[in-house]
């Protein structure tokens, strides 16, 4: 159906931002009559710009958290500081998360679904993504905990955080720019 729907208007097919989006042609019917391009203009961005604040700084954390991993592995900074930088932002971090997905899954999600039924199979989507999310973000928990009583340099360790912030970060750069298409168009449109 995407690409019959897609091949039926290409002038108007408006392609989701993230290249492995798994969102189908006809849940974008909002988002094309308000693509990204609009999302921060003055008639929008007082309804927008909340909620794609707490993405960019969820982005930003993430962004850090990898930037302190790669330090330590290219051997800029010691184990001692790794561990001084890493501990305290990646658990504000998973708090962060855990309280974003919350208010979206038991406060946002449903209502949207209410006023789009057709959009169900997105937001369905982005629910798992949530609960796939939690569960790296538990491993994560478990890392964090180890690296908190590991003051001698653990380097098995600190691969192992490596690969689950790695494995954080692809996915939640999929989930958020997908949650954004599907949901900012709702937002300011409403
Ligand atoms: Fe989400
Ligand atoms: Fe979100």
């Amino acid at each position: 159906m995407t690409a019959f729907t897609q091949k039926l208007n290409p002038q108007e097919a408006l392609s989701p931002r993230h290249p492995n989006s798994r969102l189908q042609a006809d849940w974008l019917f909002l988002y094309d009559k308000l693509p990204p391009a609009q999302w921060f203009s003055a008639e929008y961005v007082y309804k927008t710009s909340g909620w794609l604040n707490i993405h960019a700084d969820i982005r930003k954390r993430q962004h850090i958290l990898t930037q302190i991993s790669d330090a330590y592995h290219s051997g800029s900074i010691e184990w001692s500081e790794y561990r001084v930088q890493l501990l305290p932002r990646i658990n504000q971090y998973i708090m962060k998360l855990h309280h974003h997905h919350n208010i979206e899954d038991q406060a946002y999600f449903p209502s949207f679904i209410r006023m789009y039924p057709q959009l169900k199979s997105g937001f369905e989507i982005l629910d798992r993504d949530h609960i796939h999310l939690d569960a790296i973000l538990n491993e994560l928990q478990v890392l964090n905990g180890k690296l908190a009583i590991s003051e001698a340099e653990d380097k098995a360790l600190g691969e192992q955080l490596h690969k689950t912030l790695i494995d954080v970060s692809n996915l939640l750069s999929q989930h958020l720019t997908d949650e954004e298409d599907l949901v900012i168009p709702i937002l300011g449109l409403n």
